[in-house]
């Protein structure tokens, strides 16, 4: 069966086709980072207009020469309203006029659904860590659309906070791959505050950023390198250590991580080291925004044959489980 994704959450304009929810057939990104990394981040009207010139080319490079479709799914939420509106309209009408079953996809349990397209099929129940530039969210999944939510972020996702460091550190945009790059050989030990919200699953990592404005302007002189290792260590400490007590207390079988942090280097070896259950992350191209986890998650959506989505509108602001 082959499932056509669409993923217009953010900033990548994505199209995939993806065999019984496990094969990539065709996985179309055009990003538009370059474009907001004039600016420090995502303007969400800036996101809508490029999606417009995006989406046709990107569709037909997916579709290439695609065998028949069985389906059209496309993220709904949560995203950028305009950004989800472009995917959603195009899915609805492509639906239509090939008369296909249309189905719309949390992009949340999208991001989950990246594990299934790699060789090793994940063991459910699972606990789920999805940590990207909007989210950080710890779900069990217990089953194919059977998710409960444990706890997310109360402030700032994980992704932000290394935006919004990049930035104090004038290492530009997006944060993340450039705290990464920055932190190679630095020494990880200055003291950063780490929010442990104990007695709950959440998280927080405003406080953080706050940590590092002293650190920065007392005239000490760190080493960038020291100082964004540091970032990254207390960022890495607080998400491996909140998840397994997640994953420990909620009888998960395995850990699952995904979204574009997931992608951290630190944050996998860290994982690694200290993980009783066995921890899986996709590889760096499915970590980040696509349309073939979309898919993937439409073909397991579509056999619970739970009846199609042609009523659905956007919901920028959709939650998981
Ligand atoms: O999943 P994603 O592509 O988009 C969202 O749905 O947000 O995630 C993007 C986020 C950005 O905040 C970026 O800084 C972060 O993921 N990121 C990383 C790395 N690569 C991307 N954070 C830490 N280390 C990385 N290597
Ligand atoms: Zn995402």
């Amino acid at each position: 069966m082959y499932i056509l994704g669409i993923d217009t959450s953010c900033d990548e304009t994505a199209v995939a086709v993806v065999a019984d929810g496990r094969y990539i057939l065709s996985n179309v990104v055009a990003s538009q980072i370059d474009i907001h990394a004039r600016y420090g981040g995502v303007i969400p009207e800036v996101a809508s207009r490029q999606h417009l010139l995006a989406l046709l080319p990107v569709l037909k490079e997916a579709l290439g020469s695609s065998p028949q479709l069985s389906g059209v799914t496309v993220t709904f939420g949560p995203g950028l309203p305009g950004a989800l509106l472009v995917g959603l309209n195009l899915a609805k009408s492509l639906a239509l006029a090939y008369n296909l079953p249309l189905l719309g996809i949390n992009h949340l349990e999208g991001h989950i659904y990246a594990h299934w397209l790699e060789a090793r099929e994940p063991s459910l129940p699972a606990l789920c860590l999805v940590v990207s530039g909007g989210h950080t969210e710890l779900v069990l999944m217990k089953d194919h659309g059977h998710f409960i939510s444990l706890g997310r972020t109360r402030d700032d996702a994980a992704g932000e906070a290394f935006d919004k460091a990049a930035r104090l550190l004038d290492l530009g945009y997006p944060g993340g791959p450039a705290i990464e790059r920055a932190a190679q050989g630095g020494d990880p030990t200055l003291p950063l505050p780490r929010a442990w919200l104990k007695g709950s699953h959440d998280l927080s990592f405003s406080g953080l950023k706050t940590g590092l404005m002293p650190v920065l302007q007392k005239g000490n002189h760190h080493a960038v390198a020291d100082v964004a290792a540091s970032f990254e260590m207390a960022v890495v400490d607080v998400l491996v250590t909140k998840t397994i007590d997640a994953a420990l207390s909620s009888g998960a079988q395995q850990i699952l991580v995904s979204g574009g942090v997931a992608a951290n280097k630190r944050l996998r070896a860290t994982f690694a080291q200290r993980s009783p259950l066995p921890v899986f992350f996709p590889s760096p191209s499915l970590c980040t925004d696509n349309a073939a986890m979309v898919a993937a998650c439409g073909y397991f959506r579509l056999s619970l044959n739970q009846g199609q989505d042609w009523d659905m509108d956007i919901a920028p602001n959709l939650k998981i489980g």
